[in-house]
């Protein structure tokens, strides 16, 4: 195996060699090109790179020799078995600066980076800026369908799930260059709104409709309105009434429903602004108009059916199927839905479309998103695009491990509880003398990023899948894994390269990371891998993925910052640098979960 290995046909390397991305990406190429050259026959086969188990045996391995080495047989008699077979694949690498050497057991290749290479990129990810290693994304417009409360009901904890998980979803792909249609489905229709009209009609006779003090807590008016509504069969009626009045777009009744939506939106605007989200409100009623015409396409297909005299989609593998058109020949969330992704696809052109609610909702997503494949309006392959994923989590839990309730109300009031986070770290912050360090409103703007970014990263860093325990004692904690630990680890990077006294500016021109001692290079090979991460994050749709990478990053910081002395060592320069590369991706991970640096503590 001296030379390079023969090749069967004359195969020319592509010119795409090296092009930039992620590591994974970048050594992916590489071996591409081997892979290439051992079984040109074989042109698509792609590169499967991972990082290592073991970080003794190296950074990343390559796992194509075993399932090569199956497809080859008979064929390449010059490989005995996949050990054979790795080894041809090292020998054929093209040369690269990046590679420091490699190993294989059994027929698995071992990687290990070149530490120089590795000082050199994050040097370059400092210069460049982070954006500049953005993961690429086969998605050129998406969807993100989050928060969504429904009007003049409560928004529960359930929907700040979806606010902060749906944000962040929503801010990693537009890192990585995806263009984000970030869209709050409210539940703005449906007959809920007869019986509020209704009440409000009798409880203000004039027809004026009132300011909001009048109607005070919308919650409270919805819960006295549905009482209303249960318990008399003449209000039921003349409720069922209001909707179809609403439905035939009579003026009053319009006026009547805006005003609650108005009031309505108003209350969660206050949640958005505190966690600093932004999203474009299309609400169910806004696809209303379309549902005919969706459902006219669908019939034509001959997928609607008739049963038990409401008209329904029949989904293979499920016993009830989809109904789309309500016995009294009202719509529903599923035709609402069904709408909104044909206007999605055919109007928005999106080519991913994703939805964040709680896991109890999967069943309806599965149902539909089935009803679409048949109709021919995605690809029945899972991995093809336009694409559509529920990304659905669990609940939220009190500290006595059931449905979280807030003390003094039976619901959990969202402002009041945000609120509350950031006056409990307003208080820490007070009695480690801020108070008369900073000026007031240094104090509340910090109290407000510990506060909501606790919060926040309590929620994003486990499994979205499993329930949480929503507890202020551990999420506030400063050591652990909490926004408090990681914002506190930031803040104090930041006071180590302001009392170096250099400009990091000037350093990054002039100075050069060397990567000696193993800490530095652990440090520095983490730093590179955040592309990756964030493509993962964005990949699966879970986001704690990119909460264990901050984490551990600011442990490897805490490691290398004990065993390598910083200011005054020959090393400084170097070493600030690696500082202010930590600094710098720790605030982009900050940026991705919705989470405000603060700078000094
Ligand atoms: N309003 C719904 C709820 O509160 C969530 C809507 C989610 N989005 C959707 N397109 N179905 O449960």
């Amino acid at each position: 195996l001296d030379e390079k290995i023969e090749m069967k046909h004359n195969y020319k390397p592509s010119i795409k060699l090296h092009k930039a991305g992620s590591l994974k990406t970048q050594l992916a190429n590489l071996f591409e090109e081997s892979l290439r050259l051992m079984a040109p026959e074989e042109l698509d086969v792609n590169a499967a790179i991972a990082p290592c188990q073991n970080p003794t045996f190296g950074d990343y391995q390559c796992n194509n020799a075993m399932g090569l080495y199956k497809k080859l047989k008979g064929k390449a008699p010059q490989f005995n078995n996949p050990q054979s077979l790795a080894e041809a694949i090292i020998k054929n690498l093209p040369a690269s600066e990046m590679i420091d050497s490699c190993s294989t057991i059994k027929g698995f290749i071992n990687v290990k980076l070149s530490p120089d290479w590795i000082a050199m990129s994050v040097q370059k990810m400092l210069v460049d800026g982070v954006e500049a290693w953005a993961p690429r994304l086969p998605v050129k417009r998406a969807v993100v369908d989050f928060s969504s409360p429904n009007i003049a009901k409560e928004m529960h904890v359930g929907h700040l799930r979806s606010t902060i998980i749906g944000d962040t979803i929503a801010r990693m792909l537009e890192f990585s260059n995806v263009e984000v249609l970030r869209r709050n489905h409210v539940g703005d229709w449906g007959t809920q709104f007869g019986m509020l009209i209704e009440f409000l009609f009798e409880k203000f006779p004039s027809g004026e409709v009132p300011s909001d003090q009048a109607i005070g807590d919308l919650e409270t008016f919805y819960k006295a309105s549905k009482q209303r509504f249960d318990g008399d069969p003449a209000f039921k009626e003349k409720a069922q009434q209001a909707v179809v009045s609403l439905q035939a777009g009579e003026e009053k009744y319009r006026k009547a429903w805006a005003h609650i939506c108005e009031i309505s939106r108003k209350g969660f605007e206050r949640v958005y602004e505190r966690l600093g989200v932004h999203l474009e409100e299309k609400g169910e009623s806004f696809y209303n108009p379309y549902i005919p015409r969706v459902l006219e396409l669908l019939d034509r297909q001959r997928l609607i059916k008739e049963s038990e005299g409401a008209r329904v989609i029949f989904i293979e593998g499920k016993k009830i199927p989809l109904i789309v058109v309500k016995r009294d020949g009202g719509y529903n969330y599923a035709s609402t839905d069904l709408t909104a992704l044909w206007y999605r696809l055919n109007e928005e052109k999106a080519d991913w479309i994703i939805y964040v609610t709680d896991v109890g909702q999967r069943d309806h997503f599965e149902m539909f998103f089935t009803a679409a494949k048949n109709a021919g309006w995605l690809p029945a392959e899972k991995d093809k695009y336009p694409k559509v994923s529920h990304v659905g989590f669990g609940l939220v839990l009190g500290e006595d491990k059931k449905r979280f309730r807030t003390r003094s109300t039976e619901t959990v009031k969202l402002v009041d509880l945000l609120d509350e986070a950031k006056t409990k770290c307003k208080e820490v912050l007070v009695e480690r003398g801020k108070a008369a360090e900073w000026t007031e409103e240094e104090l509340d703007k910090t109290a407000e990023a510990v506060g909501y970014g606790a919060v926040k990263y309590a929620d994003l860093k486990n499994n979205r899948s499993t329930n949480y325990i929503f507890s202020f004692d551990q999420m506030l904690d400063d050591r652990g894994n909490t926004a408090v630990y990681l914002l506190y680890a930031h803040a104090r990077i930041c006071s180590i390269i302001r009392k170096s006294g250099k400009d990091v500016e000037e350093l990054k021109e002039s100075g050069k990371i060397v990567l000696a001692h193993a800490d530095e290079r652990v440090l520095g090979f983490h730093l590179l891998q955040f592309p990756e991460v964030v493509e993962e994050a964005c990949t699966t749709l879970l986001p704690n993925t990119l909460c264990e990478y901050l984490y551990n990053l600011s442990e490897d910081f805490t490691r290398f910052y004990t065993n390598c002395q910083v200011v005054g060592s020959a090393e400084e320069t170097s070493r600030l640098l690696l500082c202010e590369a930590t600094a710098v991706v720790m605030r982009k991970c900050f940026y991705l979960l919705g989470i405000t640096p603060v700078y000094k503590i």
